[in-house]
């Protein structure tokens, strides 16, 4: 199924609204989860759709819930999500730290108790849109336990995602943003819709043995995903846990937490700040030069920049299309179906 970007969000803005959300709500998230598609991460675009919905009817996560501020100082402020959406939290929290750091140039900004976050790039760089250096760590307090330790192989870790931004004088900014196992659950979850292997080495099965098959991730009882880069990744996620966990109040992964609840630490800087404009912004240009000048491994070969494949992504994605699987558009198709909207609407929405 080859879709563009416009009837896409119409159609998800449709779902959202059918399942109670304000069409504001409905417009953040669907462009959150199309936006995700459209650089490349199929995994947290509209594959989404049939979790949230889902999570909606089973009094998990809540439509139309305003962040609360617990606590605010000059450059500290602790919101909670309230169980509603990630993204309209995630943004929210956002432009909260990206006002705080403008004023005293530095804002750490703690969300917990929300809905998923998402891609957590796109906060990164909503951030560094504005002009800041941004970083984000965000766990789940259990609902989302998918990772085993190094030495172990029970789940004890969230996938724990950083996601860290910086601006780029008349460019998109840099961008990392990466879970700190190794394949992110959508990962998984897409492998698993299209009938593929996941790479070797990222999840084992519920004794431990290595394993690529994603149904076995699935099985009961469950596997475990591996952390990147053995214990380096390890020991990035059990920060993130400590970050986005112990010091938000949304906690570190536990047993037996019922529905997946999120939170993220956004800490932002101002360059501004720290050096004349120009001068961060021609150092950071000019370290990018640099690094591409490197000879490359493949003959003809190319150096991308974090950031960079998204990019890519973007335009081609926007100009072509997004491939969306059988398996994902019928489970679209059957979630709209069971909010109310029937096939023949859904062909009317897309323009089909
Ligand atoms: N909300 C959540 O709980 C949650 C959990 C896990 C992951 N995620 C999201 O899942 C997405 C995917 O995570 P992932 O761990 O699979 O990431 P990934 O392995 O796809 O890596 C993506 C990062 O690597 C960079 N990159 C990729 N190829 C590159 C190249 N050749 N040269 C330079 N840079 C390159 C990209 O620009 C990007 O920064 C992210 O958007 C993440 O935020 C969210």
């Amino acid at each position: 199924m080859l879709i563009h970007k416009q009837p896409l969000e119409r159609l998800v803005v449709a779902i959202f609204e059918a399942v109670g959300c304000r069409v504001d709500e409905a417009r953040c998230v669907a462009e959150h989860l199309v936006e995700a598609n459209l650089v490349g991460h199929d995994s947290h675009g509209v594959i989404r759709i049939p979790p949230y919905i889902a999570w909606v009817r089973e009094g998990k996560l809540f439509a139309n819930r305003e962040p609360k501020i617990a606590l605010a100082t000059d450059s500290i402020a602790l919101v909670d999500g309230q169980l509603g959406f990630g993204q309209v939290m995630a943004r929210h929290v956002t432009r909260l730290a990206i006002e705080m750091a403008g004023r005293h140039g530095i804002a750490a900004v703690a969300l917990a108790n929300s809905g998923h976050v998402g891609r957590v790039g796109a906060w990164a760089a909503q951030a560094a849109a504005a002009g800041f250096v941004s970083l984000c760590f965000v766990n789940t307090s259990g609902g989302g336990i998918l990772v085993a330790p190094t030495g172990g192989f029970d789940r004890r870790l969230s996938a724990n995602p950083i996601a860290i931004a910086v601006p780029v004088r008349g460019g998109p900014p840099l961008l990392v943003d990466i879970s700190t196992c190794a394949i992110a659950e959508g990962k998984i979850r897409v492998a698993f819709n299209k009938g593929h292997n996941v790479p070797a080495g990222a999840i084992i099965d519920a004794e431990g043995r290595p394993t690529t098959d994603p149904r076995v991730f699935y099985a009961d009882p469950p596997g475990a995903i591996l952390p990147f880069g053995g214990h380096k990744g390890y020991g990035l996620g059990v920060m993130v846990e400590m970050l986005a966990g112990a010091l938000t109040g949304g906690g570190c992964s536990k047993l037996g937490v019922p529905r997946l609840e999120q939170a993220m630490l956004s800490v932002l800087l101002d360059p501004r700040k720290f050096q004349a404009e120009d001068v961060f912004a021609t150092e950071v240009r000019r370290y990018i030069e640099f690094v591409k000048s490197s000879r490359t491994v493949a003959p003809g070969g190319e150096i991308l920049m974090p950031g960079e494949p998204e990019e890519r992504s973007r335009a081609a994605r926007t100009k072509n299309g997004i491939e969306l699987d059988e398996k994902t558009w019928s489970q679209i198709v059957a979630t709209a179906d069971s909010v109310g909207l029937p096939a023949d609407k859904v062909q009317e929405l897309i323009g089909a």
